[in-house]
């Protein structure tokens, strides 16, 4: 490597370099390496773990393994920390939080001295943040997902955060579950290290990260306890030394190309609607965007092929020990282009090889037999979402894929906890629930677009009904769930216009989403709409509120996406 490359990297801040050298041994000796090591390539290891983050919990052990793998490939392994997003944690929403821990990985990444960079994480927000930080800092890097958790017990049952989480919920709603069980379900549901058990949000994006080509080979999947996460943690290490030495970067990886194999494999596992928010925010960060007509014609002709919670029956150690997602890539790969470049060198056809040994059919169905004809997400456009919504249809029950019903409306998240059990409240399995102020700079874009059935509605057995929002929904839940309605209601979009006893009409067939309502009565009440709130006086939350983008362009701030052309 040349002097510019390792600890004397971008040398300039004190103008005399061989002082700026001296100086920067001189601390560097302070922490015990060789005067040898420090001339070996740098490779950071951006770490997030925190006592508030339990999904990361077995971290440190991993990140022992990816040093291993760096210094035997001869590398010098320099972990740094980072912001970490727990995801229950976060007030108000772990959401609002993405963009800071992404510009903490980029300033980090830019700013410290290194060839390259192992990105370790794995809870819901830190891959997109860790990857839009990598993306823009420009720098050769590999993500490193932790794992999904291992299932629990419960009286017999295997159970897994956290759809087994919500399931368990709804039953206590109905009066099934008591108390005290409820009490004893809450202590089996999370029981060891490692992201949500289930395809959430972090196994979508743990999936869809390999696909791009940013991760190594079938490392989406092992859990984070198993021996498998260190060993891939191990091989990381020894293939970042690599990706190092040849300054492969990521905009070489993610490519119109990569990013469509992503789209499909984010289809056929029937993963989160939000990876469609990350993963639009991460690539617009190269200058790469999702075409919302694009994501119809490739849901239309991608089927489900993994059978995992919420859609399907089974967990992601199954998806594991089933080949994994390379056994899914193979029995996609008519509807790839196996010719896009992989983090490693490899193209995509390559890393797949012959396919894997034995899957599991229970668990990765194949073309000719999917768990569904089409595949998970359609994109929603008409007179209540201008810029566009999302209904996840592999969720969702097909019988009220074409409705038109009586808006019920809640106008905040405070009054639909307020009156969502009322006994009194005015409405009938066939209304269609509709949420407001609920949306990025209207409360932090919270995962509240799963809305409860009414208390009333849910005690008679009703188990789901149309809801529409401008909030995200946790990649565990279900049910027939319109989320990310853009432009949001704080801003005046046509959401804020909806009243109690207004008809909406859901069309999943046409993509549409369309509220009945005359535009002179809409231009009335545009008249009486409340102003926006108020942006934070100081602090992050203000820059947050003044400068984020819709979920159509990936909630990303303005000012972090390169300027057009
Ligand atoms: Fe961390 Fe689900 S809470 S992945
Ligand atoms: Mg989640």
């Amino acid at each position: 490597m040349s002097e510019e490359s390792g600890i004397y990297r971008g040398l300039v801040s004190y103008g005399d370099r061989d002082f700026s050298k001296y100086l920067r041994r001189t601390f560097l000796h302070a922490s015990g390496r060789s005067p040898e090591s420090l001339d070996r390539p740098v490779i950071g290891i951006a770490t997030s773990t925190s006592d508030f983050n339990p999904c990361h919990r077995q971290q440190p052990e991993l990140i022992r393994s990816v040093a291993n793998g760096i210094i035997a490939a001869g590398g010098l392994p320099m972990e740094f920390p980072t912001v970490s997003l727990g995801e229950s944690f976060l007030e108000p929403t772990s959401m609002v939080y993405r963009n800071l821990m992404a510009m903490d990985v980029e300033e980090l990444v830019r700013a410290q001295p290194m060839d390259a960079v192992v990105l370790v994480g794995g809870c819901d927000k830190t891959v997109p943040a860790q990857l839009m930080g990598a993306f823009s800092a420009g720098r050769p890097a590999i993500q490193l997902v932790t794992g999904p958790m291992s299932t629990g017990r419960y009286q017999g049952e295997r159970v897994g955060a956290c759809t087994d989480c919500r399931r368990f919920w709804a039953r206590y709603r109905a009066g099934e579950v008591d108390a005290a069980e409820i009490s004893r379900v809450e202590r089996n549901l999370a029981t060891t290290a490692g992201t949500c058990a289930v395809m959430g949000t972090a196994s979508t994006m743990a999936c869809i990260v390999e696909a791009l080509g940013m991760a190594l080979p079938d490392s989406a999947t092992a859990p984070a306890v198993h021996a498998d996460r260190l060993r891939i943690g191990e091989a990381t290490g020894v293939a970042v030394v690599e990706i190092a030495a040849a300054r492969r970067t990521s905009s070489q990886v993610v490519t119109a190309a990569s990013v469509r194999n992503a789209v499909r494999v984010l289809l056929a596992i029937g993963g989160s609607t939000n990876a469609l928010i990350h993963l639009t925010a991460m690539v617009g960060r190269l200058g790469l965007r999702i075409d919302p007509d694009e994501l119809n014609e490739l849901s239309a002709t991608t089927p489900v092929l993994v059978e995992l919670k919420p859609t399907g029956a089974h967990y992601m150690e199954d998806l594991h020990a089933s080949g994994g997602l390379p056994a899914v890539l193979h029995e996609l790969r008519d509807l790839l282009d196996l010719s896009a470049l992989t983090v490693t060198g490899e193209t995509l056809g390559e890393r797949l090889g012959s396919g894997p040994v034995w899957v599991d059919r229970e668990v990765v169905r194949t073309l000719d037999s999917p768990a569904r004809a089409e595949g998970g997400l359609v994109w929603l456009q008409g007179s209540l979402a201008p810029s566009g919504a999302l209904i996840k249809r592999s969720a969702a029950d097909p019988a009220l894929f074409e409705t038109t019903g009586r808006a019920v409306v809640f106008s905040s998240l405070a009054d639909l906890s307020e009156r969502i059990d009322d006994p009194e409240l005015d409405v009938a399995a066939s209304d269609v629930l509709v949420l407001q102020n609920a949306g990025p700079i209207g409360a932090g874009m919270p995962e509240a677009g799963y809305l409860p059935i009414p208390g009333k509605l849910a005690r008679a057995g009703v188990r789901d009904m149309v809801r529409i929002s401008d909030a995200r929904m946790s990649g565990t839940a279900y049910g027939t769930i319109v989320l990310h309605v853009t432009p949001e209601s704080a801003v005046g979009g046509p959401l804020a216009l909806v009243r109690t006893g207004d008809q909406i009409r859901l069309s999943v067939a046409e993509g549409r989403l369309d509220l009945l309502v005359a535009p002179d009565e809409l231009e009335r009440r545009r008249a009486e709409l409340p102003p926006p709130p108020p942006a934070p006086a100081t602090g992050y939350r203000r820059l947050f509120h003044e400068h984020v983008l819709g979920a159509d362009e990936g909630c990303d701030f303005d000012f972090c996406r390169p300027p057009a052309g």
